[in-house]
């Protein structure tokens, strides 16, 4: 095709960024674009960023640095800004740097076709509107191409909570859940296309509320929808908040076949006096509570969390509070930070905890998650699991897949295999993937 135009997509941050990724690409086909793996060949590249922490902020400045030259040497090729920083900067990221054409916020992807139409007139665009209208509605996906066995799917978007730390609900916005019909339109148009496992996003997802047959649907009624669906064969869902456990949901975790043993649950420390200080809304006993009622429900559900050490005015007892929970839980997996200031974040005003100190911390805490994953993990050896292969491996004749668990595993089977779930026997425990055998 004569005017067939290259597309490079750089995403960093979470999975919803990783879905919405794959929907400006499809927007985006519309227009004659086609996707590259690399930046030098392409007629518009796109980063889509992530504000979380300072780190992953500065990093869209130091990549766009690096297309100065492609932009030089080709003075058509378009830069475009998507993403959290784009929504949080985006008059800053055109004065910082100049060369970029396009900045567009999470809630405006569906007018992405537009806005490009107009940096090829040599305008520039911006657009970071909070828009009235259903953006999915406008980024349905048109081909009908074939799909790797695991896709995610956004059910929720943006949240209400504004934890004090957090810039989530100022880049992503209010609380939204799709509709139940839409949401599972698109889950048998993956399983068409060749999806076994789908992994339900939202930054809140367990606080899922979409109009549904006969009033607003919990994410626990939307899994068993899901579960009806003939050759979806596993689900999944991230993120979730403490509050938002329901009895349902969490009996879906005993009861619902497809629903996999693996629950991301953040808590964020073990002090309640931080977690106050943090507006999470629940302490750590309640968060404990519920772990125990989730165990009870699924006595081999794997937890994973995520920690900030360092939030302003933690102390060294608060800290130890957090190792203790910690200690209490018993984590399969898990991510911890460094707090970091976010301007416009109530924490950002408040004391702050000195870098040696954070960076201490971060250490102690990590060492203690890492032995509890390790333990975990080995604790695997000679079970019977369930492994959905999705690739082939570095040896020949491997394939590599998940387990219910969402542990990495290695199995000696034939390329056909891959998108099947196969019964596998664990037979050794590595690093930071396991070794089985089919059963
Ligand atoms: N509820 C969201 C959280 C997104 S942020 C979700 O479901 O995906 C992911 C994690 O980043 C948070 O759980 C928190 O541990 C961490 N985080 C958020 N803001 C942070 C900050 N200012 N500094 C350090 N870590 C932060
Ligand atoms: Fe951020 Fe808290 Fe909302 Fe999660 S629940 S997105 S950490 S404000
Ligand atoms: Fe980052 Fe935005 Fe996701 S800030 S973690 S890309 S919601």
């Amino acid at each position: 095709m004569a005017d067939e135009k290259k597309l490079y997509i750089k995403t960093y941050g979470c999975q919803m960024n990783v879905y919405d990724s794959e929907r400006m690409a499809e927007a985006l086909g519309g227009q004659g674009y086609v996707a590259t793996d690399t930046p030098d060949d392409a007629d518009m590249i796109l980063l889509n960023t992530c504000h979380i922490r300072e780190k992953a902020a500065e990093k869209v400045y130091s990549e766009l640095g690096r297309f100065k030259g492609l932009k030089a040497a080709n003075p058509d090729l378009k830069i475009g800004v998507a993403g959290c920083v784009a929504q949080a900067e985006g008059q800053e990221i055109m004065r910082r740097q100049p060369m970029v054409d396009l900045v567009v916020g999470p809630q405006s992807y569906h007018r992405l076709p537009a806005m490009e139409a107009k940096t090829r007139e040599g305008g520039k665009a911006l657009d970071t509107d909070f828009p009235e209208e259903d953006k999915f509605e406008h980024l349905k996906s048109r081909p009908k191409a074939k799909r790797g066995p695991t896709a995610f799917l956004t059910v929720q978007e943006g949240c209400d909570k504004f934890c004090a730390f957090c810039v989530v609900p100022y880049t992503r916005g209010a609380e939204v859940s799709r509709p139940v019909d839409r949401v599972l339109t698109e889950a048998r148009d993956l399983v068409e296309r060749g999806v076994r496992e789908i992994t339900l996003l939202g930054q809140n997802v367990n606080a899922y509320h979409g109009a549904g047959d006969g009033g607003d649907w919990s994410l626990a009624r939307l899994i068993w929808a899901l579960n009806d669906i003939d050759g979806l064969e596993r689900i999944r869902f991230t993120t979730s908040h403490p509050n938002d456990m329901d009895d349902a949901l969490i009996a879906a975790h005993g009861d619902c076949p497809k629903l996999m043993p693996y629950l991301h649950l953040p808590v964020q420390s073990g002090s309640d006096r931080i977690l106050k200080r943090m507006n999470r809304s629940h302490t750590a006993e309640s968060y404990l509570k519920l772990i125990d009622r989730i165990r009870t429900a699924r006595p081999d559900i794997l937890i994973s969390g995520d920690f900030i050490v360092g939030f302003p005015e933690e102390t060294e007892e608060d800290f130890q509070a957090t190792l203790d929970l910690v200690e209490q839980v018993k984590y399969g997996q898990c991510y911890s930070f460094k707090y970091s200031t976010r301007p416009g974040t109530p924490a950002a005003e408040r004391a702050q905890v000195g870098e040696a100190e954070k960076t201490d911390r971060l250490a102690r805490l990590q060492a203690l998650l890492s032995d509890q994953q390790r333990a975990i993990q080995d604790a695997m050896v000679g079970r019977e699991v369930g492994v959905l292969f999705e690739k082939t491996g570095r040896e020949p004749g491997q394939l590599i897949g998940k387990s219910d668990h969402l542990h990495a595993v290695y199995v000696h089977a034939d390329p056909s295999m891959i998108g099947q779930v196969a019964r596998v026997r664990i037979i050794e425990s590595a690093s930071n993937s396991l070794g089985g055998e089919l059963i």
